[in-house]
């Protein structure tokens, strides 16, 4: 039997702190420091959106010095690429600054819905037009007045759009209702100084100017989630996946693979501003749950596709619900996952806003199609790795969106 292969991997750094870092410096009192950030395809537009604000961004390998300009340009158009964080929560920034803005994007990001933040925003006093509410949109910003909202999506990035808004407009703005998501926006507005109350119920922000940032950016969980799913699935791999952030609106994929039967150690755990550690997943019979909590999705939005491969090798049937968003990211996730699966000869039952998985099921392999998905890409290339003839996947080149060295990594096992 072939020797198992024992690796110590980093994964890059989280994407969505990075964006919220750099968006926060640029309107922040002072020069920021930024280390450890990102670089992707998706964080180098959210730099290009906070220097065409004026900012300088001073970019040395581990650390970004960014350094807010005296008044903003207040008037540019925008090409936002396939990001949907620089997007939705640069809106939420460009409408409390006085100007004419508009943004672009690729063909995915122009078919997303802008909905869910035009209605806030206009609400404030912004002046957002465009077509179907989808991009390109062009926002007349300034004047905004705190407003009093009930969120009905658990999306970060809507609260984060209106937090940002929040923080330059007249009058405190309070969110209410489906504020349960991922929090760094909250973290790093309290580690900035903004005046902000969080609460089990409401968030509520009174305008301020955020003190400068001294930040250090962790590995981003949900780009750990494929390795932790190889350390889980493969025989072949013994992993440590080093300095990850584990901020509990994060890991809900955890508590889901906790109740499964997964193995895995957390260690060097330490509190920074946010939690981090080494984690070590190690192979595991797993079994599926019958049904997955509801509550737990916005806590592992990014890692479902990931999961349901997971699950396609557990023992047992689950019925995974709930899951509509995920028809409204970069692609339809549920589409592409299901028509993906069948390819490489894995059924998996497609419902209007879910999956049914019934496993373990054997993976033959086959060509896919990663829909020009990060997620979809890095997912069936941990698939190809525990299939029978391997999984050649088009247009891969999709993962430089939020892990660039996502191939490298796994070619660095077999060498
Ligand atoms: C993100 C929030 C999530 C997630 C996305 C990043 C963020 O989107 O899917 O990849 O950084 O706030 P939603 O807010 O649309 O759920």
């Amino acid at each position: 039997m072939k020797k198992r292969i024992k690796k110590e991997i980093n994964v890059p750094s989280d994407k969505s702190i990075t964006h919220r870092a750099l968006l926060l410096s640029s309107i922040s009192k002072g020069k920021s420091q930024i280390f450890n950030p990102l670089i992707s395809e998706d964080t180098k537009r959210t730099i290009n959106l906070v220097k065409e604000l004026g900012a300088k961004v001073d970019i040395d390998a581990n650390k970004w010095v960014v350094t807010p300009p005296k008044s903003f340009n207040f008037d540019f158009d925008f090409y936002s690429g396939n990001s949907g964080t620089t997007t939705r929560i640069s809106s939420g920034l460009l409408a409390s600054i006085d100007g004419h803005f508009t943004i672009l994007g690729d063909a995915s990001l122009s078919q997303r819905p802008m909905k869910r933040i035009i209605e806030p925003l206009s609400e404030m006093g912004a002046k957002i037009s465009c077509e179907n509410y989808k991009l390109p949109m062009t926002i007349i910003g300034g004047n905004l007045r705190g407003i009093d909202y009930w969120l009905k999506i658990p999306s970060a990035q809507v609260k984060s759009s209106i937090m940002f808004a929040a923080l330059r407009a007249t009058g405190k703005t309070t969110i209410r209702g489906a504020i349960n998501s991922r929090n760094h926006t909250e973290i790093m507005f309290k580690n900035s100084g903004v005046d902000i109350e969080i609460n089990d119920n409401y968030i509520e922000i009174t305008p301020s100017l955020p003190t400068s940032l001294n930040y250090r950016i962790p590995g981003d969980f949900s780009s750990a989630a494929y390795f932790i799913a190889m350390g889980l699935i493969s025989k072949k791999v013994d992993l440590i996946i080093k300095s990850v952030n584990l901020n509990k609106t994060r890991t809900g994929m955890f508590q889901v693979l906790e109740k499964m039967n997964a193995k895995f150690e957390i260690k060097n755990f330490k509190n920074d501003i946010e939690p981090i550690g080494d984690i070590v997943p190690v192979f595991s019979n797993m079994i599926n749950l019958k049904n997955i909590d509801e509550n737990l999705i916005p806590f592992m939005i990014d890692e479902i596709p990931i999961l349901v491969l997971i699950q396609s090798q557990s023992e047992g049937r689950v019925i995974f619900k709930n899951l509509s968003e995920l028809r409204r990211k970069e692609t339809d996730r549920i589409n592409a996952l299901v028509q993906n699966f069948e390819k490489i000869g894995v059924k998996i039952e497609e419902l209007n806003d879910g999956f049914i998985v019934e496993g373990p099921q054997e993976i033959k392999g086959g060509e896919i199609n990663s829909f020009n998905d990060h997620r979809i890409s890095m997912t069936f290339a941990i698939a190809g790795l525990i299939s029978k003839e391997g999984i050649k996947i088009k247009n891969s080149n999709c993962v430089d969106v939020s892990f660039p060295n996502f191939f490298e990594i796994i070619k660095g096992f077999f060498s």
